[in-house]
């Protein structure tokens, strides 16, 4: 009998406007000096708040993770911009976050490299052209004939999103013609119609991307990949899907952090 292996996927979810007033000075002290300088750089309320949120999101999951003090963790960014944990590092975790005016989203796991993304819904005029260079033609009319065009716009574009950050480049970087090809457990399978690399075929053989709950008014994906060592050949094609169980934990961070439960002051 083939074992499959479980895989854990930690979710945090968090609005700006279920934060309090008060919380906000509480939320920028767990910030180092790069990431307030950050947050102060944005014009609009609304960016820095979604910033400020999502990094003391970020910073409280993984301090609750890791069994450290939130000020504690320290980041870097390797040269595309991808955010890696240089300390501590005596467990290794994969973890990506995303922040936008309605909601932000971060998610976690020390089994699977994840990627992921939200996207406020109503806020943009609806652009199906911008997944033409990543898709190509044959995703639009499938896009534009579905009954709410917004939800399947961001459904698209947070899945690509998503997976751009699984595999580290983002979406500035060209890649071959993306399709997802939906699998028996609801997930799309992540296909490349021309991979430029061999070591690009067996990546994406074993990445999925998902919809996960998202804050209220945004629209959520998840991207998982295996970690790179544990790549194996193009031929164990769709072992994601068949060997392994993933476990999504969701949570919300008003509900599900001492942090918010116990006022300060
Ligand atoms: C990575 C990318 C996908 C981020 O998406 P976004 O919607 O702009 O922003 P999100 O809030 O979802 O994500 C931002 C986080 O992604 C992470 N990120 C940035 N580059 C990354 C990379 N190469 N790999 C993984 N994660 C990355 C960072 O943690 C960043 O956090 P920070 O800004 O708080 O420091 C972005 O670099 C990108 O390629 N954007 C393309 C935008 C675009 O083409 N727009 C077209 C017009 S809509």
């Amino acid at each position: 009998m083939r074992v499959k292996k479980r895989c854990d996927i930690q979710i945090w979810r968090a609005s700006p406007n279920d934060v309090e007033h008060w919380r906000w000075r509480e939320f920028t002290s767990l910030l180092d000096l790069a990431e307030r300088s950050q947050a102060f750089k944005f014009r609009h309320e609304a960016d820095r708040k979604a910033y400020v949120l999502a990094h003391g999101l970020r910073r409280l999951a993984l301090a609750d993770l890791l069994n450290v003090p939130p000020t504690a963790l320290v980041f870097r960014c390797d040269k595309n911009g991808k955010p890696e944990l240089i300390r501590p590092t005596h467990k290794p975790i994969y973890f990506s976050h995303s922040h936008t005016r309605k909601g932000v989203v971060f998610a976690a796991s020390a089994d699977m490299v994840v990627g992921i993304d939200a996207e406020s819904v109503g806020t943009e005029p609806l652009d199906f052209e911008l997944l033409r260079p990543f898709m190509g033609c044959s995703v639009l009319p499938l896009a534009e004939k579905k009954q709410s065009p917004a939800t399947s716009f961001y459904r698209y574009w947070t899945a690509l999103e998503a997976f751009s950050k699984a595999i580290g480049t983002g979406l500035s970087q060209a890649h071959s013609c993306i399709r997802f090809v939906p699998d028996a457990h609801g997930h799309w399978n992540v296909k490349f119609d021309d991979p430029h690399t061999p070591e690009m075929t067996s990546m994406v053989t074993q990445a999925v991307v998902m919809p996960v709950t998202s804050p209220h008014g945004c629209v959520a994906s998840l991207a998982v990949m295996s970690p790179p060592q544990n790549f194996t050949t193009a031929s164990s094609f769709e072992t994601l899907g068949e060997d392994i169980t993933l476990v999504i934990h969701e949570k919300n961070i008003t509900e599900d952090f001492e942090f918010f439960q116990h006022p300060s002051n």
